[in-house]
């Protein structure tokens, strides 16, 4: 059976770094603070020439290129994002008009951070079904536009970005399993409200229903008993240890929330992919910038078996595993 494999990788930080420091001027906190309960130090802030869509379609060039294709190859564009340029046409059809993939169907897909995962597993089937094809993956977020920066237990965690992978068929390595779940019970301990249907009030004067609320220490606690349960599950399914895993790609949401789940999944720091330092949280574009970034720092090789797990608002999360 064919299996998803990544063809090449990309990603695109906008230019405009926001420090620790900066957020000093705008809310009551401090570098100390913020270092110490998330590890974040920088974030990156979309310009009004790095929309979503912008972003995502220059992550989307630099995989092309590194995957030796052109756009008009692509079968079938995904972008992973909870903050599409518009809500209608979705990201993915922009980003399918910026880079001229002319044959390929295009659609956006939403399960927050864990939409990268989410769509790695779709590609996967689509690959099982149809081996030829090309697929395109975006994770792609403008979170700043989402964020209350008058509200400092969120818009220290938050950043912009996004990051490609181009997807073939092989018959000997790619995605090998993945263990999806979703609760949506819980949605109320992180969501994000208008602009959506079921809020008519599109002109909401203080913008509140716009952002991104959150119970920070609830999220604290799911996401970190989940992502464990998803990730033991996994290995045990597919009687793999640790031991057998190359590297570990987590979603960055914060480095309290990656310390408590490298003790809990007994892995070592230096087998754990890290850059929520520089980047903050980006949600659905978190996991695709690591891999690109890892990928081009050379820690892949052939045939090396990786391991991913995400968690997010729905909640959603999940772990994958991948021969690279
Ligand atoms: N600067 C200074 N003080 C702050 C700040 C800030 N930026 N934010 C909150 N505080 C204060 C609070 O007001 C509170 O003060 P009080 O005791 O006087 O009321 C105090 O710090 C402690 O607040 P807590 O919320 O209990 O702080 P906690 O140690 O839980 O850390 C944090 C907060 C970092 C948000 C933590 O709960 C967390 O990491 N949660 C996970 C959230 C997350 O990652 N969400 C992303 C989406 S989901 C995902 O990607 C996994």
């Amino acid at each position: 059976m064919h299996r998803a494999v990544v063809l090449g990788t990309g990603s695109c930080l906008p230019e405009r770094v926001l420090t620790n420091n900066d957020l000093e001027q705008m809310v009551k906190t401090s570098d100390e603070w913020i270092t110490s309960r998330t590890g974040i130090r920088t974030r990156r802030i979309a310009g009004s020439d790095e929309q979503n869509y912008q972003l995502a379609s220059r992550a989307a060039v630099m995989a092309l290129e590194s995957a030796g294709i052109s756009g008009a190859e692509l079968d079938l564009i995904i972008v992973a994002t909870m903050t599409p340029h518009m809500i209608m046409p979705s990201c993915a059809c922009f980003v399918q008009a910026e880079i001229g993939a002319e044959k390929a169907f295009a659609f956006d897909l939403n399960a927050a951070c864990s939409g990268y995962l989410y769509g790695f597993d779709l590609a996967d089937k689509y690959i099982a079904s149809r081996p030829e094809m090309k697929i395109l993956l975006i994770g792609s977020e403008t979170l700043s536009a989402r964020v209350n920066w008058e509200d400092r237990n969120t818009c220290i965690l938050f950043g912009d970005g996004a990051g490609a992978c181009v997807i073939g068929g092989s018959d000997e390595r790619g995605i090998l399993d993945s263990n999806l779940f979703s609760d949506g019970k819980l949605w109320k301990l992180l969501y994000m409200d208008s602009p959506a249907s079921r809020n008519p009030d599109l002109l909401d004067p203080d913008r509140k229903g716009c952002f991104i609320q959150m119970s920070g220490r609830d999220v604290f606690k799911y996401a970190v008993r989940a992502m464990e349960d998803a990730v033991s599950g996994l290995l045990d399914r597919q009687q793999v240890s640790m031991d057998d895993v190359s590297l570990f790609i987590p979603h960055q949401a914060n480095i309290r929330i990656l310390g408590k789940l490298m003790e809990r999944v007994g892995v070592a720091q230096e087998k754990v992919f890290i850059n929520v330092d520089k980047y903050g949280n980006t949600s659905a574009a978190s996991i695709p910038i690591a891999l690109d970034e890892a990928n081009r720092q050379g820690r892949l090789q052939k045939g090396d078996l990786i391991l991913f797990c995400s968690f997010g608002g729905g909640f959603t999360w999940g772990s994958m595993l991948m021969h690279w």
